[in-house]
Order: structure tokens, then sequence, then C-alpha cells
């Protein structure tokens, strides 16, 4: 069973790793291209282009060579290249739901960077599990859902806002985020 749970806990790191990358890979061009609506920016100053690319893309490769690590020995994702696009589902749908998250904040009249919690914690989660449900329904609901996978389903819903919390420190003590959270 904790074989099981693990491999389910692995499989979802290319969406615990995407909003962290962004973070690195970030800068340039944001994603709304400075647009505006009556009550303030699209997004943000926050969302570019080249942190989605470049976090988007470069957690997905390290669902890729975990999957080959490890996928012969963990239950992980389904064979063949229905793999790849559970990965990637995961790693553009935390980043998704990040982007959507911030569409809501400007709504609500917070400004870029403006510490929103729970939000702040849970909108990857969301949107990386609306994203890889709408992708593969079956093995989501088999992995997550589904008998041992509701353990694997609580780590990830107990165990993720402490990690990002640890990686957003560490983040901003290094000088690539500009607040702790
Ligand atoms: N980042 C990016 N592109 C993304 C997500 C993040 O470039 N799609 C980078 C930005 O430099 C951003 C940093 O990662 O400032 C931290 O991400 P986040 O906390 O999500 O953004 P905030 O600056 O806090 O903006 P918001 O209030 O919209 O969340
Ligand atoms: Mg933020």
């Amino acid at each position: 069973m904790w074989l099981t749970v693990l491999g389910a806990v692995l499989a979802y790191v290319p969406a615990l790793v995407s909003n962290s990358l962004a973070v690195v890979f970030g800068g340039g061009t944001p994603m709304d291209f400075g647009f505006e609506l009556k009550d303030g920016r699209l997004l943000g100053d926050g969302k570019t282009w080249r942190g989605f690319i470049g976090g988007g893309l470069s957690a997905a490769l390290i669902g890729l060579v975990l999957a080959l690590l490890l996928g012969d020995h963990l239950p992980m994702y389904p064979p063949s290249c229905r793999a790849v696009w559970i990965i990637m589902a995961l790693s553009f749908g935390a980043l998704l739901g990040d982007v959507g998250a911030s569409f809501f904040k400007r709504r609500s009249g917070r400004e870029r960077g403006k510490k929103t919690p729970v939000v702040d914690q849970y909108d990857f989660i969301l949107g990386s599990f609306l994203a890889v449900i709408l992708t593969a329904p079956d093995w989501t609901l088999n992995t997550y859902f589904r008998g041992d996978g509701i353990w694997a389903m609580m780590i990830i819903l107990i165990g993720s806002p402490l990690l990002h919390k640890a990686v957003n420190v560490i983040g901003y003590r290094l000088g690539y985020k500009e607040e702790p959270w």
C-alpha cells in the first residue's frame, strides 16, 4: 500500500515544483501584456511568460526524469505517451491555478505580491487537479480519490503548503522572491 501512496505522491511532483521554478525563470513580458481592466491589472507583473513556460517545461522535465528513474519500481503513471500528457497537465495546471488566483486577487484589489492566505497555498493544487482530471480522469480518480489514493491526497493537501512555505522562505533568503510567501 505505501508503495502505491509513495508512487502517487511522487507522480504529483511536477505540480509541486512548477510554481517555484517559475520564480527562478520569471521576468520579462507579463502574461497579461500590461492589460488593464477597470479595476486594475488583468494579472499583474508577477505572472510572466518566461516564468510560465520555463517553470512549466522544467517541472515537466523533472517529472519525466523521475518517471524514467522510478517508474519501473513504483506505480506512477500509465505506460506510454499518456504519462507525458499527465505530467504536462500537472505542471501547467498548477501554474494556471496560480495565474487564475492572481486574476481574482487583482479583482479584489490586492496588489501584486500581497499575501493571500489559503488562496496562495491551494490555488496550484486546484489548478493541477482540474487539469489532470480533464486529461486523464480514470488515472486521476484511481490515483488520488479512490482506495489508498486518498492517503496520497491527504499527504499532498497537508504536506504541500508546508513544503511551499519552506521553499518560499529559502527563495526569499536567496533573493529570488520579493516576499517570503
Ligand atoms: N513568476 C512568473 N511567472 C509566473 C509565476 C511566477 O514570472 N507564471 C515569478 C514572478 O517573478 C513572481 C514570482 O515568480 O513575482 C513569485 O510568484 P508569485 O508569488 O506567484 O507572484 P506574486 O509576485 O506574488 O504576484 P501575485 O500577487 O499575482 O501572486
Ligand atoms: Mg504571491
